[in-house]
Protein backbone atom coordinates (compact mmCIF):
# COMPACT_ATOMS: atom_id res chain seq x y z
CA UNK A 1 0.00 0.00 0.00
CA UNK A 2 1.66 3.07 -1.22
CA UNK A 3 1.67 6.00 1.70
CA UNK A 4 4.36 8.47 0.98
CA UNK A 5 5.56 10.73 3.20
CA UNK A 6 6.45 14.23 2.72
CA UNK A 7 8.72 16.05 5.23
CA UNK A 8 10.28 19.07 4.74
CA UNK A 9 13.53 18.15 5.37
CA UNK A 10 15.33 21.70 6.71
CA UNK A 11 14.05 24.56 8.24
CA UNK A 12 10.68 24.81 6.28
CA UNK A 13 9.82 26.89 3.16
CA UNK A 14 11.66 24.20 1.35
CA UNK A 15 9.01 24.37 -1.41
CA UNK A 16 7.08 21.70 -0.13
CA UNK A 17 3.76 22.74 -1.51
CA UNK A 18 4.66 22.32 -5.19
CA UNK A 19 5.79 18.89 -5.17
CA UNK A 20 2.73 17.54 -3.08
CA UNK A 21 0.66 19.44 -5.42
CA UNK A 22 2.64 17.68 -8.22
CA UNK A 23 2.30 13.83 -6.11
CA UNK A 24 -1.00 14.17 -5.25
CA UNK A 25 -2.15 13.76 -8.63
CA UNK A 26 -1.67 10.75 -8.41
CA UNK A 27 -2.92 10.08 -4.66
CA UNK A 28 -6.57 9.42 -3.60
CA UNK A 29 -5.98 10.75 -0.21
CA UNK A 30 -3.96 13.64 1.03
CA UNK A 31 -3.14 14.44 4.63
CA UNK A 32 -1.86 17.58 6.89
CA UNK A 33 -0.66 15.80 9.78
CA UNK A 34 0.77 18.87 12.38
CA UNK A 35 1.35 21.96 12.24
CA UNK A 36 -1.69 24.88 11.69
CA UNK A 37 -2.02 27.71 9.86
CA UNK A 38 1.69 28.82 10.84
CA UNK A 39 2.58 27.04 7.84
CA UNK A 40 1.92 28.81 4.73
CA UNK A 41 1.93 26.78 1.02
CA UNK A 42 1.79 28.61 -2.30
CA UNK A 43 0.82 26.73 -5.51
CA UNK A 44 1.46 27.89 -8.67
CA UNK A 45 -1.41 25.75 -11.26
CA UNK A 46 -1.59 27.34 -15.05
CA UNK A 47 -0.36 30.90 -13.72
CA UNK A 48 -3.06 31.10 -10.89
CA UNK A 49 -1.60 31.79 -7.28
CA UNK A 50 -3.00 29.57 -4.94
CA UNK A 51 -2.23 30.24 -1.18
CA UNK A 52 -2.52 27.71 1.93
CA UNK A 53 -2.47 27.44 5.36
CA UNK A 54 -4.36 24.59 6.46
CA UNK A 55 -6.45 22.88 4.03
CA UNK A 56 -4.24 20.60 1.68
CA UNK A 57 -3.27 21.75 -1.13
CA UNK A 58 -4.65 18.75 -3.03
CA UNK A 59 -8.01 20.24 -2.65
CA UNK A 60 -7.02 21.46 -6.45
CA UNK A 61 -7.66 18.16 -7.82
CA UNK A 62 -11.54 16.97 -7.91
CA UNK A 63 -12.54 13.90 -5.99
CA UNK A 64 -9.46 13.60 -3.87
CA UNK A 65 -9.96 13.69 -0.09
CA UNK A 66 -8.18 15.84 1.88
CA UNK A 67 -7.52 14.95 5.75
CA UNK A 68 -6.54 17.75 8.48
CA UNK A 69 -5.43 14.99 10.78
CA UNK A 70 -5.24 14.68 14.88
CA UNK A 71 -1.82 15.74 15.09
CA UNK A 72 -3.07 19.50 13.60
CA UNK A 73 -4.22 22.36 15.43
CA UNK A 74 -6.65 24.79 13.79
CA UNK A 75 -7.24 28.21 14.26
CA UNK A 76 -11.28 27.97 12.51
CA UNK A 77 -10.89 31.22 11.51
CA UNK A 78 -8.40 30.65 9.17
CA UNK A 79 -10.11 27.57 8.08
CA UNK A 80 -13.17 29.70 7.40
CA UNK A 81 -11.56 32.14 5.10
CA UNK A 82 -9.35 29.70 3.45
CA UNK A 83 -12.74 27.57 2.42
CA UNK A 84 -14.48 30.66 1.43
CA UNK A 85 -11.65 31.78 -0.59
CA UNK A 86 -11.79 28.06 -1.81
CA UNK A 87 -15.62 28.05 -2.94
CA UNK A 88 -15.54 31.52 -4.44
CA UNK A 89 -13.01 29.93 -7.21
CA UNK A 90 -15.38 26.74 -7.53
CA UNK A 91 -13.43 24.57 -5.88
CA UNK A 92 -15.01 22.00 -4.55
CA UNK A 93 -14.18 21.50 -0.45
CA UNK A 94 -16.93 18.54 -0.55
CA UNK A 95 -14.34 15.97 0.12
CA UNK A 96 -12.78 18.22 3.14
CA UNK A 97 -12.14 16.06 6.45
CA UNK A 98 -10.99 17.24 9.25
CA UNK A 99 -10.42 15.00 12.19
CA UNK A 100 -12.42 15.37 15.57
CA UNK A 101 -9.25 14.98 17.61
CA UNK A 102 -7.31 17.94 15.86
CA UNK A 103 -7.28 20.83 18.55
CA UNK A 104 -8.92 24.39 18.11
CA UNK A 105 -6.68 27.08 17.65
CA UNK A 106 -8.88 30.00 20.21
CA UNK A 107 -8.07 33.62 20.24
CA UNK A 108 -6.47 33.87 23.53
CA UNK A 109 -4.31 31.56 22.32
CA UNK A 110 -3.12 33.63 19.44
CA UNK A 111 -2.75 36.60 22.15
CA UNK A 112 -0.48 34.31 24.49
CA UNK A 113 1.56 33.67 21.69
CA UNK A 114 2.25 37.66 20.85
CA UNK A 115 2.63 38.05 25.12
CA UNK A 116 5.03 35.55 25.41
CA UNK A 117 7.01 36.33 22.56
CA UNK A 118 7.38 40.20 23.83
CA UNK A 119 8.17 38.77 27.48
CA UNK A 120 11.30 36.74 26.17
CA UNK A 121 12.66 40.04 24.27
CA UNK A 122 15.67 39.48 22.70
CA UNK A 123 15.62 36.12 23.29
CA UNK A 124 12.17 35.56 21.68
CA UNK A 125 11.84 32.74 19.39
CA UNK A 126 10.46 34.54 16.33
CA UNK A 127 7.43 32.33 15.99
CA UNK A 128 4.83 33.34 13.11
CA UNK A 129 2.58 34.33 16.47
CA UNK A 130 -0.35 32.34 15.36
CA UNK A 131 -1.34 30.70 18.42
CA UNK A 132 0.83 27.67 17.25
CA UNK A 133 2.76 26.95 21.30
CA UNK A 134 -0.19 27.88 23.35
CA UNK A 135 -2.34 25.33 21.34
CA UNK A 136 -0.05 22.38 21.49
CA UNK A 137 0.74 23.66 24.87
CA UNK A 138 -2.81 22.98 26.42
CA UNK A 139 -3.33 19.99 24.08
CA UNK A 140 -0.16 18.30 26.28
CA UNK A 141 -1.24 19.89 29.28
CA UNK A 142 -5.10 18.14 28.85
CA UNK A 143 -6.70 21.70 28.89
CA UNK A 144 -7.58 22.10 24.87
CA UNK A 145 -10.32 21.79 22.90
CA UNK A 146 -10.64 20.01 20.15
CA UNK A 147 -12.23 20.08 17.00
CA UNK A 148 -15.08 16.92 17.70
CA UNK A 149 -15.81 18.75 21.09
CA UNK A 150 -17.61 21.38 19.01
CA UNK A 151 -19.95 18.34 18.30
CA UNK A 152 -20.73 17.43 21.89
CA UNK A 153 -23.99 18.47 23.44
CA UNK A 154 -24.47 21.75 24.48
CA UNK A 155 -24.30 21.15 28.17
CA UNK A 156 -20.92 19.11 27.99
CA UNK A 157 -19.21 21.55 25.74
CA UNK A 158 -20.22 24.45 28.22
CA UNK A 159 -18.99 22.49 31.06
CA UNK A 160 -15.50 21.41 28.90
CA UNK A 161 -15.55 25.38 28.48
CA UNK A 162 -15.59 26.11 32.20
CA UNK A 163 -13.00 23.17 33.05
CA UNK A 164 -10.85 25.14 30.77
CA UNK A 165 -11.66 28.74 31.82
CA UNK A 166 -10.71 27.54 35.44
CA UNK A 167 -7.66 26.43 34.55
CA UNK A 168 -6.42 29.14 32.47
CA UNK A 169 -7.70 32.15 33.78
CA UNK A 170 -4.91 32.34 36.97
CA UNK A 171 -2.70 31.88 34.43
CA UNK A 172 -3.90 34.47 31.63
CA UNK A 173 -4.57 36.98 34.57
CA UNK A 174 -2.01 36.21 36.99
CA UNK A 175 0.99 35.68 34.69
CA UNK A 176 0.20 37.58 31.46
CA UNK A 177 -2.49 40.77 32.42
CA UNK A 178 -5.01 39.40 29.64
CA UNK A 179 -8.89 39.47 29.93
CA UNK A 180 -10.43 36.50 31.96
CA UNK A 181 -12.28 33.95 29.53
CA UNK A 182 -15.46 33.61 30.19
CA UNK A 183 -17.21 29.88 29.46
CA UNK A 184 -20.48 31.71 28.04
CA UNK A 185 -18.53 34.06 25.89
CA UNK A 186 -16.21 30.67 24.61
CA UNK A 187 -19.68 28.85 24.06
CA UNK A 188 -20.90 31.71 21.95
CA UNK A 189 -18.14 31.15 19.54
CA UNK A 190 -18.02 27.69 19.86
CA UNK A 191 -21.67 27.49 18.40
CA UNK A 192 -20.44 29.74 15.44
CA UNK A 193 -17.10 27.55 14.80
CA UNK A 194 -19.44 24.37 15.48
CA UNK A 195 -21.46 25.70 12.00
CA UNK A 196 -18.32 26.48 9.78
CA UNK A 197 -16.16 23.51 10.76
CA UNK A 198 -19.29 20.77 11.41
CA UNK A 199 -19.49 19.80 8.04
CA UNK A 200 -15.99 18.76 7.97
CA UNK A 201 -15.75 17.25 11.24
CA UNK A 202 -15.62 13.12 10.55
CA UNK A 203 -14.21 10.26 11.47
CA UNK A 204 -10.90 10.12 9.93
CA UNK A 205 -9.40 7.27 11.40
CA UNK A 206 -12.28 5.06 9.15
CA UNK A 207 -11.72 6.84 6.29
CA UNK A 208 -8.34 6.52 6.39
CA UNK A 209 -8.35 2.58 7.27
CA UNK A 210 -10.38 1.99 3.86
CA UNK A 211 -7.98 4.00 1.97
CA UNK A 212 -5.68 1.62 3.25
CA UNK A 213 -7.66 -1.76 2.88
CA UNK A 214 -8.54 -0.69 -0.63
CA UNK A 215 -4.99 -0.36 -1.72
CA UNK A 216 -5.35 4.32 -2.37
CA UNK A 217 -2.30 6.17 -2.66
CA UNK A 218 -2.35 8.28 0.27
CA UNK A 219 0.04 11.25 0.39
CA UNK A 220 1.26 12.64 3.96
CA UNK A 221 2.02 16.50 3.76
CA UNK A 222 4.20 17.29 6.54
CA UNK A 223 4.50 21.20 7.57
CA UNK A 224 7.66 23.36 9.09
CA UNK A 225 10.32 21.15 8.63
CA UNK A 226 13.05 18.66 10.38
CA UNK A 227 14.91 21.55 11.90
CA UNK A 228 11.60 23.32 13.52
CA UNK A 229 10.73 19.86 15.12
CA UNK A 230 9.86 19.84 18.67
CA UNK A 231 11.79 16.82 19.32
CA UNK A 232 14.52 16.82 16.80
CA UNK A 233 15.22 20.05 15.77
CA UNK A 234 17.04 23.21 17.02
CA UNK A 235 15.22 23.67 20.34
CA UNK A 236 14.40 26.04 21.58
CA UNK A 237 13.85 27.97 18.38
CA UNK A 238 11.57 24.97 16.88
CA UNK A 239 7.94 24.93 16.30
CA UNK A 240 5.42 22.78 18.85
CA UNK A 241 4.96 19.86 16.78
CA UNK A 242 6.41 17.18 14.95
CA UNK A 243 6.67 17.88 11.07
CA UNK A 244 9.64 14.93 10.63
CA UNK A 245 8.17 11.73 9.59
CA UNK A 246 7.57 9.82 12.82
CA UNK A 247 4.77 12.69 13.19
CA UNK A 248 3.35 11.53 9.86
CA UNK A 249 1.98 8.44 12.39
CA UNK A 250 1.10 10.00 14.92
CA UNK A 251 -0.33 12.84 13.44
CA UNK A 252 -2.54 10.49 10.96
CA UNK A 253 -3.54 7.79 12.50
CA UNK A 254 -1.65 5.52 10.06
CA UNK A 255 0.39 2.96 11.52
CA UNK A 256 4.30 2.69 10.72
CA UNK A 257 3.78 -0.28 8.54
CA UNK A 258 1.62 1.76 6.19
CA UNK A 259 4.30 3.84 5.12
CA UNK A 260 6.14 2.71 2.36
CA UNK A 261 8.24 5.89 1.37
CA UNK A 262 9.23 8.97 3.28
CA UNK A 263 10.77 12.03 0.68
CA UNK A 264 12.78 14.92 2.02
CA UNK A 265 11.82 18.19 0.34
CA UNK A 266 15.11 20.40 0.42
CA UNK A 267 16.14 24.02 -1.19
CA UNK A 268 19.20 23.48 -3.29
CA UNK A 269 20.47 26.08 -0.84
CA UNK A 270 18.96 26.72 2.84
CA UNK A 271 17.08 29.05 4.43
CA UNK A 272 14.79 29.89 7.72
CA UNK A 273 12.81 32.26 9.58
CA UNK A 274 12.47 33.06 13.08
CA UNK A 275 15.79 33.38 15.26
CA UNK A 276 18.29 30.77 16.16
CA UNK A 277 21.50 29.28 14.90
CA UNK A 278 21.77 29.17 11.41
CA UNK A 279 25.99 27.89 10.58
CA UNK A 280 25.58 28.47 6.47
CA UNK A 281 24.21 32.08 6.58
CA UNK A 282 25.30 34.56 4.51
CA UNK A 283 25.59 38.28 4.54
CA UNK A 284 26.93 39.06 1.02
CA UNK A 285 26.00 39.44 -2.54
CA UNK A 286 25.39 35.54 -2.79
CA UNK A 287 22.86 35.47 0.39
CA UNK A 288 21.33 38.45 -1.32
CA UNK A 289 21.29 36.78 -4.41
CA UNK A 290 19.37 33.61 -2.95
CA UNK A 291 17.26 35.94 -1.32
CA UNK A 292 16.46 38.32 -4.29
CA UNK A 293 16.24 35.48 -7.35
CA UNK A 294 14.86 32.99 -5.07
CA UNK A 295 12.03 35.79 -3.57
CA UNK A 296 12.61 34.25 -0.02
CA UNK A 297 9.56 36.17 1.62
CA UNK A 298 7.56 34.17 4.15
CA UNK A 299 3.69 33.33 2.69
CA UNK A 300 2.07 33.52 6.48
CA UNK A 301 4.01 36.57 7.88
CA UNK A 302 5.92 38.24 4.67
CA UNK A 303 9.13 38.11 7.13
CA UNK A 304 12.65 37.96 4.82
CA UNK A 305 13.94 34.52 5.38
CA UNK A 306 17.57 34.03 6.06
CA UNK A 307 19.89 32.70 3.20
CA UNK A 308 22.90 30.13 3.58
CA UNK A 309 24.41 27.59 1.62
CA UNK A 310 23.45 23.89 1.55
CA UNK A 311 24.37 22.59 4.92
CA UNK A 312 25.13 18.82 4.28
CA UNK A 313 25.62 18.38 7.92
CA UNK A 314 22.15 19.03 8.82
CA UNK A 315 20.40 17.32 5.99
CA UNK A 316 22.46 14.01 6.81
CA UNK A 317 21.24 14.46 10.29
CA UNK A 318 17.85 15.32 8.81
CA UNK A 319 17.80 12.23 6.39
CA UNK A 320 18.42 9.86 9.64
CA UNK A 321 15.66 10.94 11.19
CA UNK A 322 13.46 11.13 8.98
CA UNK A 323 14.71 7.71 7.16
CA UNK A 324 14.98 9.21 3.86
CA UNK A 325 14.12 7.48 0.48
CA UNK A 326 14.87 10.04 -1.79
CA UNK A 327 15.27 14.01 -1.93
CA UNK A 328 13.19 16.48 -3.94
CA UNK A 329 15.82 19.25 -4.56
CA UNK A 330 13.93 22.63 -4.66
CA UNK A 331 14.76 25.88 -6.48
CA UNK A 332 17.87 24.43 -8.82
CA UNK A 333 17.30 27.67 -10.68
CA UNK A 334 17.95 30.29 -8.29
CA UNK A 335 21.48 29.35 -8.83
CA UNK A 336 21.21 30.95 -12.47
CA UNK A 337 23.70 33.45 -12.37
CA UNK A 338 26.20 32.28 -9.30
CA UNK A 339 29.71 31.83 -10.15
CA UNK A 340 30.44 29.64 -7.28
CA UNK A 341 28.43 27.48 -5.18
CA UNK A 342 28.98 25.95 -2.01
CA UNK A 343 28.44 23.10 -0.17
CA UNK A 344 28.74 22.87 3.62
CA UNK A 345 30.76 19.15 4.25
CA UNK A 346 31.34 19.60 7.75
CA UNK A 347 31.77 21.92 10.75
CA UNK A 348 34.67 23.32 12.29
CA UNK A 349 34.48 24.52 16.10
CA UNK A 350 35.28 28.10 16.51
CA UNK A 351 36.35 27.39 20.12
CA UNK A 352 38.10 23.60 20.12
CA UNK A 353 39.40 23.81 16.26
CA UNK A 354 38.12 20.29 16.21
CA UNK A 355 36.32 19.45 12.84
CA UNK A 356 32.20 17.99 13.56
CA UNK A 357 30.50 15.73 11.19
CA UNK A 358 27.67 15.48 13.44
CA UNK A 359 24.80 18.14 13.86
CA UNK A 360 24.83 18.99 17.71
CA UNK A 361 21.64 18.16 20.27
CA UNK A 362 22.41 21.48 21.30
CA UNK A 363 22.27 25.57 19.90
CA UNK A 364 24.69 26.57 22.58
CA UNK A 365 26.71 23.73 20.84
CA UNK A 366 26.10 24.71 17.32
CA UNK A 367 26.37 28.36 18.06
CA UNK A 368 30.14 27.64 17.83
CA UNK A 369 30.05 25.60 14.63
CA UNK A 370 31.64 27.18 11.20
CA UNK A 371 30.89 25.93 8.27
CA UNK A 372 33.85 23.81 6.25
CA UNK A 373 32.74 24.35 2.56
CA UNK A 374 33.60 22.73 -0.56
CA UNK A 375 33.56 24.82 -3.56
CA UNK A 376 31.66 24.20 -7.33
CA UNK A 377 31.98 26.37 -10.31
CA UNK A 378 28.62 26.96 -11.03
CA UNK A 379 26.61 26.91 -14.58
CA UNK A 380 26.42 29.38 -17.41
CA UNK A 381 22.59 30.02 -18.71
CA UNK A 382 19.60 29.02 -16.94
CA UNK A 383 18.52 25.77 -15.57
CA UNK A 384 14.81 26.52 -15.48
CA UNK A 385 13.93 25.12 -19.08
CA UNK A 386 15.24 21.71 -18.47
CA UNK A 387 13.08 18.89 -18.32
CA UNK A 388 15.72 15.30 -17.75
CA UNK A 389 18.53 14.89 -15.79
CA UNK A 390 20.18 14.13 -18.64
CA UNK A 391 20.05 17.68 -20.48
CA UNK A 392 21.37 19.65 -16.62
CA UNK A 393 24.87 21.13 -17.25
CA UNK A 394 27.62 19.17 -15.85
CA UNK A 395 28.21 21.94 -13.27
CA UNK A 396 24.76 20.84 -11.70
CA UNK A 397 25.20 17.26 -12.15
CA UNK A 398 29.03 17.47 -10.32
CA UNK A 399 26.96 20.11 -7.59
CA UNK A 400 23.95 17.76 -7.40
CA UNK A 401 26.02 14.30 -7.29
CA UNK A 402 27.85 15.35 -4.42
CA UNK A 403 25.17 16.91 -2.81
CA UNK A 404 23.43 13.77 -2.65
CA UNK A 405 26.98 11.37 -1.79
CA UNK A 406 27.05 14.12 1.26
CA UNK A 407 23.44 13.66 2.26
CA UNK A 408 23.82 9.75 1.59
CA UNK A 409 20.31 9.98 -0.02
CA UNK A 410 19.36 9.09 -3.89
CA UNK A 411 17.64 12.02 -5.70
CA UNK A 412 13.80 11.38 -6.52
CA UNK A 413 12.74 15.05 -8.07
CA UNK A 414 14.81 18.45 -8.77
CA UNK A 415 12.40 21.59 -9.44
CA UNK A 416 13.61 24.16 -11.74
CA UNK A 417 11.13 26.45 -10.97
CA UNK A 418 7.79 27.21 -9.49
CA UNK A 419 5.13 25.78 -12.23
CA UNK A 420 4.54 22.19 -11.77
CA UNK A 421 6.10 21.79 -15.14
CA UNK A 422 9.51 23.26 -14.18
CA UNK A 423 10.50 19.42 -12.74
CA UNK A 424 12.84 16.86 -13.37
CA UNK A 425 11.31 13.77 -12.26
CA UNK A 426 14.07 11.06 -11.66
CA UNK A 427 12.29 8.55 -10.02
CA UNK A 428 8.55 7.38 -10.02
CA UNK A 429 7.61 8.65 -6.35
CA UNK A 430 4.13 7.28 -6.24
CA UNK A 431 2.78 4.84 -8.66
CA UNK A 432 0.34 5.07 -10.69
CA UNK A 433 -3.20 2.95 -10.10
CA UNK A 434 -6.35 2.64 -11.14
CA UNK A 435 -7.98 5.30 -9.77
CA UNK A 436 -4.75 8.25 -10.62
CA UNK A 437 -6.57 10.47 -12.65
CA UNK A 438 -4.97 13.25 -14.71
CA UNK A 439 -8.06 16.21 -13.42
CA UNK A 440 -5.57 18.83 -13.59
CA UNK A 441 -6.22 21.42 -15.74
P1 LIG B 1 5.57 28.84 15.54
O1 LIG B 1 5.42 27.58 14.76
O2 LIG B 1 4.70 29.95 15.03
O3 LIG B 1 5.42 28.61 17.02
O4 LIG B 1 7.06 29.36 15.33
C1 LIG B 1 8.18 28.64 15.82
C2 LIG B 1 9.35 28.71 14.85
O5 LIG B 1 9.01 27.98 13.67
C3 LIG B 1 9.70 30.12 14.37
O6 LIG B 1 11.10 30.19 14.14
C4 LIG B 1 8.97 30.24 13.06
O7 LIG B 1 9.57 31.20 12.20
C5 LIG B 1 9.13 28.82 12.53
N1 LIG B 1 8.08 28.44 11.58
C6 LIG B 1 6.81 28.13 11.87
N2 LIG B 1 6.14 27.81 10.74
C7 LIG B 1 7.01 27.90 9.74
C8 LIG B 1 6.92 27.65 8.34
O8 LIG B 1 5.88 27.26 7.79
N3 LIG B 1 8.06 27.86 7.64
C9 LIG B 1 9.23 28.24 8.22
N4 LIG B 1 9.35 28.48 9.51
C10 LIG B 1 8.26 28.31 10.28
Amino acid sequence: MPAVVIVGAQWGDEGKAKIIDLLAERAQYIIRYQGGCNAGHTVVRGGETFKFHLVPSGVLYPGKSCIIGPGTVIYPDVLHEEIQKLKERNISVDRLFISPRAHLTLPYHVELDGRKEELLGEGKIGTTRRGIGPTYEDKVGRIGLRAGDLLLSDDLLLQRLTMIADQKNPILVGAFNMEPLDPRELFTLCEYYRTIMGPYIADTDEILADAVEQDDNILLEGAQGTMLDLDHGTYPFVTSSNPTAGGACTGSGLGPKAISRVIGITKAYTTRVGSGPFPTELFDESGQHLAKVGAEFGTTTGRARRCGWFDAVAMRYSARINGLDGLAITKLDVFDGLEELRLCTAYRNRQTGEVVQQFPSHIEILEHMEPIYESFPAWQGSVSHIRQYEDLPNEAKIYLNRLSELVKTPISIISVGPDREQTIMVEEVLPHNAKSSCLVS
